[in-house]
């Protein structure tokens, strides 16, 4: 039967499901090279005895279903998107343009290095420039993501401690605001993890933490600003208490949009840090990745940075350094996503230090200004301006009997993205709002009606809150079941 219920406009057959024997899109042509016979060395199992099991479709079917999925897609190129602690600032169109680039996207990583001269370059000077932001003496660019400079920062730390004769140094500190993947990095470096309590403002207390340092501390994992959004302002303590203690300061750069080009983690203390590219430097972001979490250090662990490491023996001559001896050793192919380095490079050199500095005071300003519009009827976790992000305690918010999620959901039905809830675990029914720099008064205006909006219907319409979200292309799922027992695969 023909499905033309307008409600189940989304719910589109699959390629699999529409595909009809013999048709065709685009055909290759007929092979007029001889055939490579791989001979008998590959074995007969490796062999194909039949095609693979594709769909047949015609090309406007196939340009219908992959842009209908990505319009079903939600986007910072679609609509407001203020979830905390992820920056989801704008990209600008630029950095892919330059990204695409024959000249950087046809380069193989195999290539010598004298074909390679500008790709070189190019990596170089991030490497140069991320250590002007942070305030450190080398960067690596090797890892993927924030959590795997995490990781990689860790394994320098071990590295560092063990050139010291100090493996027994097992144990790492971490806030008890911090994001998740802070212990877990530190649980999969081989460390064993402490958690330090916040004090009443939301910031690292400071008594606790001297009281945990001991010679089997190896460092301390902090973010600044934290993930409540405040700035530690007891840091340069902190910083000195941790060195006197012989422990190394681990600085978590996710949230680095709130001060790149005003302050810098270097000189607050910190030995290693992390930056998501894909945050504050405006390189695309959700979904998994691609992304780039470079890794800063102090001088002192230069030796042990992962290879390969881009170096410069002359004025106009770059080369990839492979051979030092102390390197903990490679963690990803080849050089990292060059890709996602060069729109960093991009949009770097576009804004230059003022740009970038003016963007980190306008995030902080644009938080502060939503704080200020939703003040009356959503209370914030701790009092005090914030830096670029905030977060509301839900619970002491008037929502009736509605939840965090309930608002979240709901929110979608207006067309912004949620903001993150339940994180940090700090603050009960938690709701973190991160505008960023790139949105107008206008849009913040109109998120906080929305938000007021939501709240009065958690009060005088429940229904609507508990069946939401109404509007999307798929409803409220069961998210336990979902994550639990996830269907990846279309069973044919
Ligand atoms: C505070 C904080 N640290 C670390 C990470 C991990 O970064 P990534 O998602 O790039 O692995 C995140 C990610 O949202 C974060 O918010």
């Amino acid at each position: 039967m023909i499905d033309i219920d307008p409600s189940n406009r989304n719910m589109e057959p699959t390629l699999f499901q529409i595909s009809r024997e013999g048709r065709t899109g685009y055909a290759l042509p007929e092979q007029d090279t001889p055939r490579y016979d791989l001979g008998e060395s590959l074995g007969p199992d490796l062999y194909r005895d039949s095609s693979p099991p594709l769909p047949s479709l015609s090309e406007p079917q196939i340009a219908r279903h992959f842009t209908r999925l990505s319009q079903l897609n939600f986007c910072i190129d679609t609509g407001f998107y203020p979830l905390g602690s992820c920056t989801m600032k704008y990209n600008p169109k630029i950095n892919d343009q330059m990204a695409a680039d024959p000249d950087f996207s046809n380069l193989h990583p195999l290539q010598d290095e004298e074909d390679t001269q500008g790709a070189l370059e190019l990596m170089h000077s991030l490497q140069k420039y991320l250590c002007e932001y942070a305030g450190m003496d080398e960067f690596s660019l090797c890892s993927l993501a924030g959590a795997q400079g995490e990781f990689v920062g860790l394994l320098l730390i071990r590295a560092y401690l063990e050139s010291l004769g100090q493996s027994d140094r097992n144990v790492i500190l971490v806030p008890d605001s911090a994001h998740g993947t802070n212990p877990a990095s530190a649980t999969l470096a081989g460390f064993k993890t402490v958690e330090i309590p916040s004090n009443k403002e939301g910031r690292v207390d400071v008594e606790q933490l001297k009281a945990a340092l001991n010679d089997q501390v190896a460092g301390l994992m902090m973010t600044n600003p934290n993930t409540i959004g405040l700035f530690e302002k007891d840091i340069l303590e902190i910083a000195e208490a941790v060195h006197g203690a012989g422990g190394q300061l681990y600085y978590d750069g996710a949230n680095l949009n709130a001060i790149a080009g005003v302050a810098r983690p270097g000189d607050m203390g910190f030995d290693v840090v992390h930056i998501n590219l894909h945050k504050t430097f405006s390189t695309p972001h959700g979904g998994g990745g691609p992304g780039g979490g470079p890794v800063g250090v102090k001088s002192h662990l230069i030796p042990f940075l992962p290879k390969p490491h881009v170096g410069k023996k002359s004025d106009d001559e770059f080369y990839l350094n492979l051979s030092s001896k102390n390197s903990i050793g490679s963690v990803s192919g080849f050089w990292g996503n060059f890709g996602i380095l060069v729109r960093a490079y991009v949009y770097l050199r576009h804004h230059g230090l003022p740009g970038i500095r003016n963007n980190s005071e306008m995030a902080v300003l644009n938080a502060n200004f939503l704080k200020a519009l939703l003040a009356d009827e959503f209370p914030t976790a701790f009092q005090g301006t914030c830096m670029h992000e905030f977060v509301l305690n839900l619970k002491k918010a008037d929502t009736g009997d509605q939840r965090a999620m309930g608002v979240a959901k709901r929110l979608l039905d207006y067309g912004v993205h949620a903001p993150t809830v339940y994180f940090p675990l700090v603050v009960p029914e938690a709701a973190m709002i991160e505008p960023t720099e790139s949105e107008t008064p206008e849009t913040l205006r109109k998120f906080a009606a929305i938000m007021k909006q939501v709240r009065r219907e958690c009060i005088e319409k429940p229904n609507l809150i508990e069946g939401a979200p109404w509007e999307t292309p798929v409803r409220k799922l069961d998210e336990v079941t979902a994550a639990r027992s996830p269907v990846l695969v279309e069973s044919l």
